[in-house]
C-alpha cells in the first residue's frame, strides 16, 4: 500500500471517529454524518485510484457505474424515507452490507482460503454476512407490516440453535480439512441464510428496533472481517465502530425497555398475546375541546408535553414547538418530556423536535422529569401511548410490565390528544386513558394543536 493511500485511510478513519463523536447530539449530528460519510467517499476514492494493483480499464468503468447507480438509488431512497420509516431503511442497507461480506467470501473462498487463518476469516464472513441478509429482510418485512407471523412452535428455540450449531460444525470442518468444496460452501452459505430466516422470525414486533440494531452490530462485525482478510484497515476500523456502536445501542434499547437482551431474542414464547388486553373494561373516558384546553393551559404555571409516534405521523413537530413559545409567551413553565423509545427509533423525538428549533434544554429526560410530573398542573400526551402506559407499573400481565415509562399520571390533569382509541405500537389497552384525571382530546395531532393554538391566542 502507498504511503498517501495510507494517510488517505489514516484521514478518513479519523473521519469516522470524529463523526460518530458528533452523531451524539442533535445539534452536532447533521455534521457529524457529513464529515463521516466525507471520510468514507475518500476512502473510496483512494482505495480505487492509489493501490499498486495492475487493474484493467473495464474494472474502473464497472466500479464507477456500480458507484454511480448506487449512489443515485442511494439518494432517491433517503431522500423520500419519512422518519417513522428510518427503522425500515435501515434494516434494508443492513441486509446489504451483510451481502456484501457474504458475496466477498464466496468470492474469495476459492482464492484466498490457503491457510487457517485466511479460511477462518472467509467463513466468518460468509456466515455472518448471510445471517445479517436474510434477517434483515425478514426484520424489513416485519417492520412494513408485509411479514406479520411470529412463529410459536414448541422448543423453537432448541431446534434453532441446533440448526445454528449445525452451521458451526460445517465450518469448522471446512476450515480444519481446508476442503474447497463448491457443494460444501453453497451448503454453508444456504445455512447462514435459513439461519437469519429463523432467527428474526419469531421475535415480537416491538422487540424489532433490538433485533434490528442487533443486525446493524454483525453488519459491522462482517465489515471488520472483510477488512482483516484484505489487510485493510480502514475497513476494519470502520467495522469495529459499526459493530461496537450497534452493540451498545442494542444494550441501550434493552435497558430502556427493561429487558435482557436473551429475552428478547427467545423471549416470544413468554410474552402474553397483546391482543388479549384489548377492550378491557377499564372504566369510561372523557373527552374534552381545544377551547377547554386552551383554558386550562392558559392558566397553568406549569405544563409538560409528551411526543409520542403520532407527533411524528402528523408531522406536528412545528405546531408544538408553536404551543410551546406561545405558552411561554404567557408566562407558562413549557418542558418536553422524551422517553428514550418514543416513536420508532432511538432519539425520534430528539431528532423531530430539532427540526422545529425546540430549545434542546427543554427536552427532558425520563429521569430527569419523572419526578417533576407531580408538579405538573397540565400533561399534554400527543400521540404517545406505550411510553406513558401505567400498566408497565401496575399490571404483571401486561406486555410491557417492567418497562420503564413517563409517570404523566402523577400530574394533576391529563390532556392526551390521539384520533381514536386504538392501540400503540404493543398492542394493548391504555388505563391512562381512563383515568379521572385524563381528557382525550381526539383528532389529527397537527389539528388538534393547530386548533389549540389558535384558541390559545384569542384568549
Ligand atoms: P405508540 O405506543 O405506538 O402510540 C402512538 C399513538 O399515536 C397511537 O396510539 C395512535 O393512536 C397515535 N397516533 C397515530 N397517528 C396519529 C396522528 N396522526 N395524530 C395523533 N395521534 C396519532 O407510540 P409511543 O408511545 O411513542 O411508544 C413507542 C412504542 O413503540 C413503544 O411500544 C416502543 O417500545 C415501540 N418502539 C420503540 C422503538 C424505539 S427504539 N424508539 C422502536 C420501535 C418500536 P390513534 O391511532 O388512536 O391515533
Amino acid at each position: 500500500m502507498s504511503v498517501l493511500l495510507s494517510i488517505v485511510y489514516l484521514i478518513a478513519t479519523v473521519t469516522f471517529v470524529v463523526g460518530l463523536n458528533k452523531l451524539g447530539h442533535p445539534e452536532t449530528a447533521k455534521n457529524g454524518n457529513l464529515i463521516a460519510a466525507g471520510g468514507m467517499g475518500l476512502a473510496i476514492v483512494g482505495t480505487i485510484f492509489l493501490h499498486d494493483l495492475q487493474v484493467p480499464t473495464i474494472i474502473y468503468v464497472l466500479i464507477g457505474l456500480a458507484i454511480l447507480v448506487g449512489s443515485i438509488l442511494g439518494y432517491i431512497i433517503a431522500i423520500k424515507v419519512e422518519m417513522t420509516k428510518m427503522p425500515e431503511l435501515v434494516s434494508l442497507f443492513n441486509g446489504f452490507g451483510g451481502a456484501s461480506a457474504m458475496l466477498i467470501g464466496l468470492v474469495e473462498f476459492s482464492k484466498n482460503a490457503d491457510n487457517t487463518m485466511q479460511a477462518t476469516t472467509i467463513v466468518s464472513g460468509i456466515i455472518i454476512g448471510a445471517i445479517t441478509f436474510s434477517g434483515s429482510l425478514i426484520a424489513w418485512g416485519k417492520l412494513n407490516g408485509s411479514l406479520k407471523s411470529v412463529v410459536k412452535i414448541p422448543q423453537y428455540n432448541s431446534i434453532n440453535n441446533l440448526f445454528f450449531l449445525g452451521v458451526i460444525v460445517l465450518a469448522v470442518y471446512m476450515i480444519a480439512t481446508g476442503v474447497h468444496n463448491p457443494f460444501l460452501l453453497y451448503g454453508l452459505l444456504a445455512g447462514g441464510l435459513i439461519y437469519g430466516i429463523l432467527f428474526v422470525l419469531p421475535i415480537g414486533g416491538a422487540d424489532m428496533p433490538v433485533v434490528i440494531s442487533l443486525l446493524n452490530s454483525l453488519t459491522g462485525i462482517a465489515a471488520a472481517i472483510t477488512g482483516v482478510l484484505y489487510n485493510n484497515m480502514v475497513m476494519l476500523v470502520g467495522g469495529i465502530l459499526v459493530g461496537s456502536a450497534g452493540i451498545i445501542l442494542t444494550i441501550v434499547m434493552c435497558k430502556a425497555m427493561n429487558r435482557t437482551l436473551a429475552s428478547v431474542i427467545f423471549g416470544s414464547f413468554t410474552v402474553n398475546n397483546a391482543a388479549e388486553g384489548v377492550n378491557k373494561a377499564l372504566g369510561t373516558i372523557k373527552s374534552t375541546t381545544a377551547s377547554d384546553t386552551a383554558i386550562m393551559m392558559n392558566y397553568a404555571s406549569n405544563v409538560i408535553i409528551v411526543p409520542g409516534y403520532g407527533l411524528a405521523v402528523a408531522q406536528a413537530q412545528h405546531v408544538i414547538h408553536e404551543l410551546e413559545q406561545l405558552l411561554v409567551k404567557k408566562g407558562v413553565n413549557v418542558k418536553y418530556a422524551i422517553h428514550p423509545v418514543a416513536g420508532r427509533m432511538p432519539g425520534h423525538m430528539n431528532v423531530l423536535l430539532a427540526e422545529s428549533n425546540v430549545d434542546y434544554d427543554l427536552l427532558i429526560e425520563m429521569e430527569d422529569i419523572n419526578p417533576q410530573f407531580n408538579n405538573a398542573d397540565v400533561v399534554l400526551v400527543v400521540g404517545a401511548n406505550d411510553v406513558v402506559n401505567p400498566a408497565a407499573h401496575n399490571d404483571p400481565s401486561s406486555p410491557i410490565y417492567g418497562m420503564p415509562i413517563l409517570d404523566v399520571e402523577n400530574a394533576k390533569h391529563i390532556v392526551v390528544n390521539k384520533r381514536s382509541m386504538n392501540a400503540g405500537y404493543a398492542g394493548i389497552e391504555n388505563e391512562l386513558f381512563y383515568n379521572s384525571k385524563t381528557s382525550m382530546l381526539f383528532g389529527d395531532a397537527k389539528a388538534a394543536l393547530t386548533a389549540l393554538v389558535s384558541e390559545l391566542k384569542n384568549m
